[in-house]
Parts: structure tokens; C-alpha cells; sequence
């Protein structure tokens, strides 16, 4: 990338007074599990978003995504969704941060921000692959916008507030895990977050003679977000039926395997099987995190990457948030004894596969992997080598 700095001097005649640079993420083990208060265990990546600012004094936002050369000013009161994406996720992240203002002081103080910032916006994380570019752009913005106005924000209210702003300005009722690994990342070390508490661990990823790669279908289904919205219901109506017995349900993370049995399983005349089989795939998946972390601990990253095929199983069939393209390429490396594990991540419907893969091996399976995907679809096969990285910082 070049330098954010030289670029947003040519651009804005000023000097930029801060850098923040945040990371996209991949996500081990834990997939659908996060809205749901399971677990989730996802690491921050060497693939980022970086971000420059500087106030203004006029009231107005003016943004340049440095990338696509596209430039957007808007006041910098009483703002409103934009017809344009990537400046949704600037402007949702300075309404959140207008309204925690205003319940810090009231809504007639003043406040430095509505007098508006200039902001130039880089990245190099790869835009649809489920690497969480989106998040990366709120939770920069947030760390720059939380140092230059000292507004005194934690990370976590900063995740929180990030969160929010997607639900609000993307339309994608996202759980917590994107913002919160851009902002907590750490070098070498994955982290265990549980979406209930919010209390997290890290723990180092001892690979051992294997990697991580990621395979990118390059497509990403116009349905990714609605469906996604719809799978959030879904399990919202799960767990009604079952409160009508067990009030202590609250979410899906409360729920047993018995439980879900119980009630979803056979009472196909209310819910319908769909909600059974998403509901199980949820309280699977959430044990099978917490089982896999012990794995990983163990230093048995065979019996790790297992539990990944597990997951794609699940999200293929029972959570259906999966796609042909993506079910090929975990189908490609299924029966290979150098892949110990491999699955769809993120929300899905296109985006990346992650596998883990013998380092000795790696170029003879992206050669086949490739091959494989050219003959069964239209598109061609892109590979991502990503290394586990530090969460937003000021660079
Ligand atoms: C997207 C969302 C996350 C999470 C994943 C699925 O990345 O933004 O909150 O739900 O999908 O695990």
C-alpha cells in the first residue's frame, strides 16, 4: 500500500493529525455461533484498513475511499444512510458516536465532531471474501475518531458501538465477532471469546509443520445478508418455543442438545424442521468450539481440523448458509491426508474456505484445488496465505 499520509496531503491540502490502521480476521472454529452468545474463536490477519484524519471546522465530512478514487461529502449533522457502501461504514460509526455524546452530556452540548473531519481510507483485505473488510473500516475509524476527539472510548464499547453501527447502517444484524477480533487481535495468538460474558483468552496457534490457507471462491451471493438476517430469526424462534418450557432459556447458548431435541425435534406442526436443524447446528457448533480449543491446547491439530469438516457439515446441511462453489472446494481437500481440516467461513454464501494444510504440500493442493474449481464453475481460484496479526493500532 503506499502511504496514507503523502496521499491524504495531495488530497486534503492538510496534514493528516493521526494514522489508525485495523485488521480483517479469519475465523478457526465457531462459525453463526456469535448472535447466538456461543463461542467463537477468530484471529486478527496481516491484511488491514488504514485510515487518516484530521478535523475540520466547517460541519462537514468529507471522505475519499483512496482505492475505488471516490470522494463524498456529507454535513455532519442529522446524518442518513448513504446510497453508497463504504461510506455507511464511516458515517454509521459517527452516529454512534454522536449518540454517545449525547447521552454523556445531552443532546444541546456541543460537540468537536459535528463540526466535521476530513478522512482518506485504504486496505489491502480482499472486498466479499468473508475477511471482514467491513468491520475493519468501523473499528478504524472508531480507534481514530475515539484518539483525535479523546473521547475516552474501551475497545470493548468500541466493538460494541461498531457492532451497532453495521445493524444500522449496513442492514446486517452481525454478532460481535468481526469488530471484536480487529480490535483485540494479537500477533501469533487466537482468541477465545465468549459472546455471552464477552470474557475472551488468547491462545497461541501451534501449527506445527502446517498452515493456514485460505481459498476464495471470488463470489459472494446477493442473498448473504438477508439469509443472514433470516438465520438470526430463525434461531430467535427456536429459542421462543423452547423458553415456553425452560424460561431460564435465554439464547441458544443456554439450550442442551436434549433440549432442542425435545422441543424442535419432534414438534414439526409449530416450527417446522428448519428450525430444528438450525437450532442444532447452533448448540453443536458451540460445544464443538469448546471441545476444539482443548484439541488445540493438546497439541492435536488432527483432531482440530476434524471438528472444522464437522462445521462445514453443519453449515452446509443443517445451517444451509453455504453454496455450491463453497462446498467444492471443501470437497476438493476432503480426502487429502496433508488437509487435517477445512470449511467455509464467515457468513457464507461465497467468500473464503479456510484449511489447514502441510506446509510441504501447500503449492501441489493450490495447484489442484485450482484445477478443480476452473472445471466445475465459471470462476477462477484465489488464494489468500494470511499471518495471524495485531489488532487496530496507531501506526
Ligand atoms: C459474519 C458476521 C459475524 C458472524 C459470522 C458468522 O462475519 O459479521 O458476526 O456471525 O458472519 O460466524
Amino acid at each position: 500500500m503506499q502511504d496514507i499520509r503523502v496521499s491524504f496531503q495531495q488530497l486534503f491540502n492538510t496534514t493528516a493529525s493521526l494514522v489508525v490502521q485495523s485488521p480483517g480476521r479469519i475465523n478457526l472454529i465457531g462459525e453463526h455461533t456469535d448472535y447466538n452468545n456461543g463461542f467463537v474463536l477468530p484471529a486478527a490477519i496481516d491484511k488491514c484498513v488504514q485510515v487518516a484524519i484530521a478535523k475540520r471546522t466547517d460541519g462537514t465530512i468529507h471522505m475519499h475511499a483512496i482505492d475505488l478514487q471516490e470522494s463524498v461529502i456529507i454535513p455532519a449533522v442529522a446524518i442518513q444512510p448513504h446510497a453508497t457502501s463504504w461510506v455507511n461504514y464511516i458515517i454509521g460509526v459517527v452516529v454512534q458516536v454522536q449518540k454517545y455524546n449525547t447521552s454523556k452530556s445531552g443532546s444541546n452540548a456541543s460537540h468537536e465532531i459535528d463540526k466535521g473531519f476530513d478522512i482518506g481510507i485504504q486496505g489491502d483485505i480482499p472486498i466479499g471474501a468473508g475477511l471482514s473488510s467491513s468491520a475493519a473500516v468501523e473499528c478504524a475509524v472508531i480507534f481514530a475518531l475515539n484518539e483525535m476527539y479523546q473521547l475516552g472510548l474501551t475497545t470493548m464499547q468500541m466493538a460494541l458501538m461498531t457492532q451497532q453501527s453495521e445493524h444500522e447502517f449496513a442492514g446486517v444484524k452481525c454478532g460481535i465477532m468481526d469488530m471484536f477480533a480487529s480490535l483485540h487481535g494479537k500477533n501469533n495468538q487466537v482468541i477465545l471469546l465468549d459472546c455471552d460474558s464477552l470474557q475472551h483468552s488468547y491462545y497461541p496457534l501451534d501449527l506445527k509443520d502446517y498452515q493456514i490457507v485460505l481459498f476464495d471462491t471470488q463470489i459472494k451471493h446477493a442473498l448473504a445478508s438477508s439469509e443472514y438476517n433470516t438465520r438470526r430469526l430463525e434461531c430467535e424462534q427456536g429459542v421462543e418455543v423452547l423458553q415456553q418450557k425452560y424460561p431460564s432459556i435465554k439464547t441458544l447458548r443456554d439450550a442442551s442438545k436434549q433440549q432442542v431435541d425435545e422441543l424442535l425435534k419432534t414438534d414439526t406442526s409449530m416450527v417446522g424442521n428448519k428450525i430444528y436443524d438450525r437450532c442444532k447446528y447452533v448448540v453443536d457448533e458451540i460445544e464443538r468450539v469448546q471441545l476444539a480449543v482443548k484439541d488445540l491446547l493438546a497439541g492435536d491439530i488432527k483432531a482440530f481440523g476434524q471438528k472444522m469438516f464437522e462445521t462445514h457439515e453443519g453449515l452446509s446441511k443443517l445451517y444451509e448458509v453455504s453454496c455450491r462453489e463453497l462446498d467444492i472446494l471443501v470437497n476438493a481437500v476432503k480426502d487429502n491426508p496433508h488437509v487435517l481440516g477445512a470449511r467455509m467461513m464467515g457468513g457464507g454464501f461465497g467468500g473464503c474456505t479456510i484449511n489447514i494444510i502441510k506446509k510441504s504440500e501447500v503449492q501441489a493442493i493450490i495447484h489442484q484445488v485450482a484445477e478443480v474449481y476452473a472445471q466445475q464453475t465459471a470462476h477462477t481460484l484465489k488464494v489468500h496465505q494470511v499471518k495471524i496479526a495485531q489488532g487496530t493500532h496507531i501506526k
